[in-house]
């Protein structure tokens, strides 16, 4: 088969590698349909990530369909859709039954493109098989559902659902790439009462209103924390969610919310930032960190059969999935692109691509 492998830092092809088998009984093995590329995938890229080693397949977020099931799976088989999510869960140890799979013991948590092969290939090898796919409902498109496999699960638990979002909530979101706008677009089923995006780049913004945002602040240009103040009567915001990751924004959503206020840290850090308990030890604020555990994925999908949310609007740009390298060009060129995720499908052989069918790659 072809798959995106990684060569070091800086280097990656698309080209053959063996095709995966069955290692162990709780395994399956999946074609992959529809699959795309995330940040963390760039930071890899750029050797942030070093327990991935050279020789590893890429990619955490893939629909695909079941082509074989070893003997202990017992509630898929072949022909199946299934969501493969960034997080896989052995179902078995003291954090999976607690429904923290992110943080499991057993083998799995955030393992495809990390510490095993991943999934921007035409095959993949999928542990713990029963326990971490999620059947994709016959009336929903590929497209539908994919970005459950990363942002929507990440900003709902680490964003919304850590900061205990409220109806009423004055909600200021930092950093609108896709985890921060996937963040806007979960905090509206809480019913906040204004969503303030924050963000240097102006097309970052105007996303960000066309998902919900009530008013954007180009930080680059304006005072975020004067602002804030002027917008909640000095008292700053109920709830920041950081969704960049460096230690500035970490800084300034401290700085954003009110007394008995609430940061929820999204963002990956490779760097220490500073934790003003000298301001902060009387405020009553409460700081969450976190990684996706996906334990709501069955209820955001719920939410998109239901047509209460549609996270097709992530999806800026359509590739073949042959075509990744390209596609990683792209998405890793965002400020001049504006590409925000970008879909790679996989084309049957023999089979055309034609503009008409929105579900086949179209390089754009
Ligand atoms: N905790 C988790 O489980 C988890 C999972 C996935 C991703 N992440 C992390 O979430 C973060 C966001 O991911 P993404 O894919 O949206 O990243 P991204 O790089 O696409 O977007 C970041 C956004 O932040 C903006 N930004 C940069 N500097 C800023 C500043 N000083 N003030 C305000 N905005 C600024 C950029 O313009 C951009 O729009 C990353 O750190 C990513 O690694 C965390
Ligand atoms: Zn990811
Ligand atoms: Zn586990």
């Amino acid at each position: 088969m072809k798959a995106l492998v990684y060569h070091g830092p800086g280097s990656r092809a698309w080209e053959d590698v063996p095709d995966p088998v069955i290692q162990e009984p709780t395994d399956a093995i999946v074609r992959i349909d529809s699959s795309t590329i995330c940040g963390t995938d760039l930071h890899i890229l750029k050797g942030d990530v070093p327990e991935v080693k050279p020789g590893t397949i890429l990619g955490h977020e893939a629909v695909g369909t079941v082509v074989e099931v070893g003997a202990a799976v017992t509630t898929l088989v072949p022909g199946d859709r299934v969501l493969v999510s960034c997080i896989t869960s052995c179902g078995r140890c003291r954090f999976c039954k607690e429904g923290h799979y992110g943080l499991c013991t057993g083998g799995g948590g955030w393992i495809f493109g990390h510490l095993i092969d991943g999934l921007q290939a035409e095959l993949a090898r999928v542990p713990f098989a029963d326990t971490s796919v999620y059947k994709v409902p016959d009336e929903l498109t590929d497209e539908h559902v994919l970005f459950l496999a990363d942002i929507l699960p990440t900003a709902y638990e680490v964003g919304v659902l850590n900061g205990r979002v409220e109806p009423g909530d004055t909600v200021v979101v930092v950093g609108a790439g896709p985890i921060g706008l996937a963040t806007i677009m979960t905090a509206k089923l809480h019913t906040p009462g204004c969503i303030v995006a924050i963000d240097p780049a102006a097309a970052r913004l105007e996303k960000a209103l066309e998902l919900g945002a009530d008013i954007t602040i180009d930080n680059s240009r304006e005072d975020a924390v004067a602002r804030v103040m002027e917008l909640t009567d000095g008292l700053g915001a109920d709830v920041a969610v950081e969704a960049v990751g460096v230690p500035e924004t970490f800084e300034l959503c401290a700085e954003l919310i009110r007394p008995g206020g609430r940061v929820a840290n999204v963002g990956v850090h490779g760097h220490p930032a500073t934790l003003h308990l000298e301001k902060l030890w009387i405020r009553d604020v409460l700081i969450t960190t976190g990684l996706v555990d996906t334990n709501t994925t069955p209820k955001l999908l719920k939410l998109i059969e239901g047509g209460r949310l549609d996270p097709r609007v992530f999806a800026t740009h359509h590739f073949a999935l042959a075509d990744a390298e390209q596609a990683y060009d792209v998405f890793a060129a965002a400020a001049e692109t504006h590409a925000l995720k970008v879909v790679l499908t996989a084309v049957p052989v023999g089979r055309t691509l034609t503009v008409a069918e929105p579900e086949v790659a179209v390089a754009r």
